[in-house]
């Protein structure tokens, strides 16, 4: 379409039906507020509509007028209240100062999700290019029940739209129906609509009556059959609604694919219209992209996994079955299988998280490691730095969070506890460390300088200072603070005693005729 077409929308309003309750639905939410495709359903009418630069666009609403109200006013959609809700005609009636003086109206219902800005530009360029008072888009279904059927009156031009319930047997027959979706000249709708009367069961005033007014007053209404068939496709059902997640799910994967994105059995893959994804990433089945979630060039996202408002640089791999929320991971980052990331959390450059550990709100610094079995909260790793299997920093005392810093290329490679500590640059905290911060009453921090080694299995009982170079020993308890380049050793003193076992071996044997034999156990009935 070229620019000059385009511009010149500025004599057109767009109204938007949403007013309605959707019953067939069984829901508590009203339609146009139910999602799918990964927007609600007004969301996509509306932004189908954007693009047409009409002078503006308004959405009629009554059920939920707030809620769907304020979906729509963010894309600077102007609203009509309509209380109670007399029917499609009624709806136009309450927006007519809305309206105002725009020549064209297209009228749409809310609830027709799939319906593609180039059919309405189509429409509208059919419609103003004829000097008709009204063009319907229609659509030829199979199974034309429940929407109200075209009457042709000869060729392109129509008679009447005959709604379900006004179905004469012989007009059972019809299978083009009404889409819903018009391009009227307002001011000829206006004088119909002015006659339409609430000639049915529900004493409504039915849009759809001023078509064959127009006629009678010997204006020319048009139809036009929507390319494919199933953009005219309402939401009635919660069937409809699949059908119609699936349709756009389909073709969010199908642009892609086209980009660039390879996707393994691709119906099982659920990615949301934000998501942004750069070329030769591979996606595993079942995986689900969701939000505004950015992922880089060459990434693999393993089967299970979801993502939601992640943002991944270049050559990240994500294993199977993580869960990935807000949080952002650097190039060559390697997450999982099953991690997950909490909020806030940021993996950098080359850093590894594996198997079942938990990360909230922390830094992990570059080429970092924490492979297994962690939980790793309101904590700064520096560079380099190993986390060993199990460790746990503990950041909640019951009344509040507290931070933890580990230095650069500092290690707790196993089976530790880290609670309010510091630790320094290139130090070493041994197999099953425990920082014991709690005395029953306060927490206490524990400081341990750089190059400090911690040996395993050590406690340390806080409040501690370990000072820089420290040396403890292995399965210390310390209570003091030790000193740069001191050794720490808190623990029983060994003894040895030469030839204790064999000793002890020979005076068993030498008593053993004395042991009674056992008695062999009686089996129980
Ligand atoms: C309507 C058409 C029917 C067409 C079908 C297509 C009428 C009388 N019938 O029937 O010919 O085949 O759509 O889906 O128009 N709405 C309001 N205010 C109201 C009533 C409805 O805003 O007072 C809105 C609804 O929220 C909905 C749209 O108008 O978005 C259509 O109303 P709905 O009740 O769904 O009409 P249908 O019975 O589907
Ligand atoms: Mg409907």
């Amino acid at each position: 379409m070229d620019n000059a077409l385009a511009m010149s929308n500025h004599d057109v309003a767009v109204l938007i039906l949403a007013a309605g309750k959707g019953t067939r639905l069984k829901s508590s939410l009203a339609k146009v507020l139910h999602h799918a495709g990964g927007r609600l359903l007004i969301d996509h009418v509306v932004r189908a509509c954007l693009p047409l630069h009409a002078k503006k666009i308004i959405a009629v609403v009554g059920h939920q007028a707030e809620q769907v109200s304020a979906a729509v006013e963010p894309l600077e959609v102007e609203t009509v209240l309509q209380q109670p809700q007399n029917g499609t005609g009624h709806a136009m009636l309450v927006s007519k100062r809305a309206i105002g003086n725009a020549k064209y109206i297209i009228v749409l219902p809310g609830d027709a999700p799939l319906i593609r800005t180039e059919t309405l530009r189509a429409l509208l360029q059919k419609h103003k290019t004829s000097n008709a008072a009204a063009t319907i888009l229609t659509a030829v279904l199979a199974d034309p029940s429940g929407y109200g059927r075209i009457l042709r009156k000869s060729g392109d031009t129509v008679a009447a739209i005959i709604e379900e319930s006004q179905l004469t047997p012989d007009q059972r027959e019809l299978n083009e129906i009404n889409s819903s979706i018009y391009c009227f000249t307002a001011a000829k709708l206006w004088t119909a609509l002015a006659r339409v009367k609430p000639n049915n069961k529900h004493r409504e005033i039915y849009l759809t009556d001023a078509i064959s007014i127009l006629n009678s007053n010997g204006e020319t209404v048009l139809a036009e059959i929507a390319p494919a068939p199933r953009e005219t496709l309402g939401c009635n059902t919660r069937a409809d609604l699949a059908g119609v997640d699936r349709t756009f799910r389909e073709w969010k994967r199908d642009q892609l694919m086209r980009d660039g994105v390879t996707i393994q059995l691709p119906e099982t893959v659920l990615v949301d219209p934000d998501v942004v994804i750069g070329e030769d990433t591979i996606l595993e089945p079942t995986v689900q992209l969701l939000g505004k979630t950015k992922i880089g060039a060459r990434c693999t996202i393993r089967t299970g996994s979801v993502l939601r408002d992640a943002t991944l640089g270049d050559d990240v791999l994500v294993e199977p079955h993580c869960v990935i929320d807000s949080s952002r991971l650097e190039s060559e980052v390697i997450l999982g299988p099953f991690a997950r990331l909490r909020p806030e959390s940021h993996l950098l450059k080359g850093a590894k998280v594996g198997n079942f550990v938990e990360i909230k709100k922390s830094t992990i610094g570059e080429g970092s490691k924490a492979p297994h079995l962690s939980y790793i909260g309101d904590t700064k790793v520096g560079s380099k730095s190993n986390i060993g299997a199990g460790t746990i920093t503990c950041n909640y005392d019951g009344f509040a969070k507290h931070p933890t810093t580990i230095g650069e290329g500092s290690k707790a490679p196993h089976l530790s506890y880290i609670g309010d500590t510091k630790v320094g640059s290139k130090s070493n905290i041994g197999a099953g460390t425990i920082t014991c911060n709690y005395d029953g009453f306060a927490k206490h921090p524990t400081t341990i300088g750089n190059r400090v080694f911690v040996g395993s299995d050590t406690v340390l009982v806080a409040p501690v200072k370990l000072g820089d170079g420290a040396y403890i020993a292995a399965g210390s308890v310390i209570t003091e603070n030790v000193p740069p380049d001191a050794l720490g050793i808190a623990r029983g003193r060994q003894s040895t005693k030469p030839n204790w076992a064999a000793k002890k071996r020979r005076e068993l044997s030498g008593n053993s005729a004395h042991h009674p034999k056992k008695k062999p156990h009686k089996k129980r009935r």
